[in-house]
């Protein structure tokens, strides 16, 4: 049988790992706010009309960051619209998903859902149809402590105190021809330079994104990134990745290398932003934002659009996620941990019901998504510093994405706790023994191994009536020998290490 190797010394390391690494998405779209995060007459709603239920699931979930409230919704987004007296709402059509927006939630109830979540919230201009001053007189409403009219009216709808928002994404994917309000590099690269230097009078101490490609195989890719960064490096502190992963052509070899392309991705990005900040003579480094990601039945989504009218929060993108789907996502994860260094920000794509791991019935219950558990888990184990590893794997061909290694891992030291956390994927369709080499950690030993195996039932998904068949399970832990440890990763499985110091 094949086996594969890990060495793990404290002394290489990548670097810390922001919170802001575990961050998710709530956008104006089907049934993630309206029957997902918030719903008025629920058994659960408190008097605001906020799911307690979901709210639970949302801490559990380990949530450190959310990004409101798009998306391409935000791209035709009147932010005014969505507060003051409910009952003064406009009902508006919203182009991007082609629904009725009625506006009864909006920034100040998003801002009390994110208190009570315990989230930072991660707010987006809409740059599509609007422009400079309409993100500064958010910025002012949701910033600017009082004493002028849009900080005033902030106060009169009840919120003394400013919300003192910190990251604001300039925009969404304005590279796409689906995004209403399109453009060019040259086109965005200004409006986004001109929009950050006005955002950063009224407050310099916000983090600013700027729109990177809405994915890796867009024609314009990398030429994207070159242009508007040379418009914006100065100005912003962040450049945005997107990339989703579609299961539906059935290839399980190749989905499962999905984190291969994503690793690639963030590479090239760091690539480009650093060949711009070279020509500028920048020193500073860029980071990425990598504000949209998940495994998502894409191609389904034309289906959901299709032969129906105007409606106010449709059933959409509400895909079900499979015990695959969930080895996926927390190798996406791994990726992310891995580039700790470049990827300071990073928001999976949704939160609730729309390619979320949460999922509810409107009036009725809420459960958790298999991928809610590779997420919850490394939310709540990935501390300290993520180590520099060479891991030795056997390897396998992919349609997608070529010769791949079966083991994908990374592993994190806490120097605090002493703990050492080692997640690892076995993509491959057998058993892999997976040798570690403790040198630099010797004191340790291992005291958990929680598996999620695909291996037995890979399309196995969770549901109202059974909520909890696709969950991690408890392993033995791994076989001591010195510094020399023995663990065996069940077929396609996503798997949680943990050693601590002897007592
Ligand atoms: O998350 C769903 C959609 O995917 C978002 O609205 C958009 O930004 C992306 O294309």
């Amino acid at each position: 049988m094949r086996t594969a190797r890990l060495t793990i010394d404290p002394a290489f390391t990548i670097g810390p790992v922001d919170r802001r690494l575990f961050g998710s998405f709530v956008e104006h779209l089907g049934r993630c706010v309206y029957g997902g995060i918030y719903e008025p007459g629920h058994p659960e709603a408190d008097p605001l009309g906020l799911r307690r239920d979901v709210l639970a699931l949302t801490r559990e979930l380990g949530v450190s960051m959310v990004r409101y409230p798009g998306g391409n919704f935000v791209s035709g987004y009147r932010w005014e619209d969505g507060v003051g007296p409910v009952g003064d709402r406009p009902r508006r059509l919203d182009l991007a998903w082609k629904t009725v927006e009625t506006n009864a939630f909006g920034l100040d109830e998003f801002m009390t859902w994110a208190a009570a979540a315990q989230v930072e919230p991660m707010m987006a201009v809409n740059l599509g149809t609007r422009g400079v001053q309409e993100a500064c007189d958010l910025l002012e409403y949701a910033n600017h402590p009082g004493g002028t009219q849009l900080s005033d009216l902030r106060r009169a709808h009840g919120a003394e105190q400013p919300y003192g928002v910190r990251l604001w994404c300039l925009g969404n994917e304005l590279d796409g021809p689906w995004q209403v309000g399109h453009k060019t590099a040259e086109e965005y690269g200004r409006l986004a330079a001109e929009t950050a230097r006005a955002m950063k009078l009224i407050d310099p101490s916000i983090s600013l994104v700027a729109c990177g490609s809405s994915g890796r195989g867009m024609p314009t890719f990398a030429s994207w990134e070159a242009t508007v960064l040379e418009h914006t490096y100065e100005h912003v502190d962040f450049i945005s990745a997107h990339s989703y992963y579609d299961p539906t052509d059935g290839d399980r070899a190749s989905l499962l290398a999905s984190a291969v392309d994503m690793d690639q991705f963030i590479t090239e990005v760091v690539a480009t932003a650093d060949h711009v900040a070279a020509r500028l003579r920048q020193t500073r480094k860029l980071k990425i934002s990598f504000d949209e990601w998940n495994v998502w039945y894409q191609s389904r989504v034309q289906g959901d659009l299709d032969g129906r009218g105007w409606v106010e929060a449709p059933a959409l993108l509400e895909d079900d996620y499979t015990a695959v789907d969930a080895v996926v996502v927390g190798d996406l994860l791994i990726t992310l941990l891995r580039h700790a260094d470049r990827v300071g920000v990073a928001a999976q794509a949704q939160l609730a019901n729309v390619i979320a791991p949460i999922r509810t019935r409107s009036g009725g219950p809420a459960w958790r998504q298999s991928i809610f558990h590779p997420f919850a888990l490394t939310a709540r184990y990935a501390r300290g510093t993520v180590l520099r590893t060479e891991p030795v794997s056997p390897r396998y061909e992919t349609k997608r994405c070529g010769d791949v290694p079966v083991l994908d891992t990374v592993a994190l030291h806490d120097e605090e706790s002493g703990e050492l956390t080692v997640f690892a994927v076995n993509r491959g369709t057998e058993d892999l023994p997976l040798d570690l080499d403790l040198r630099g950690l010797s004191g340790l030993h291992p005291v958990q191994h929680l598996s999620l195996a695909a291996g037995d039932a890979p399309d196995a998904i969770n549901t109202e009536a059974e909520p909890d068949r696709v969950t991690p399970r408890e392993l033995p832990t791994a076989t001591v020998d010195g510094d020399r440890c023995s663990v065996r990763l069940p077929a396609i499985s996503w798997n949680l290490l943990r050693f601590a110091p002897r007592p």
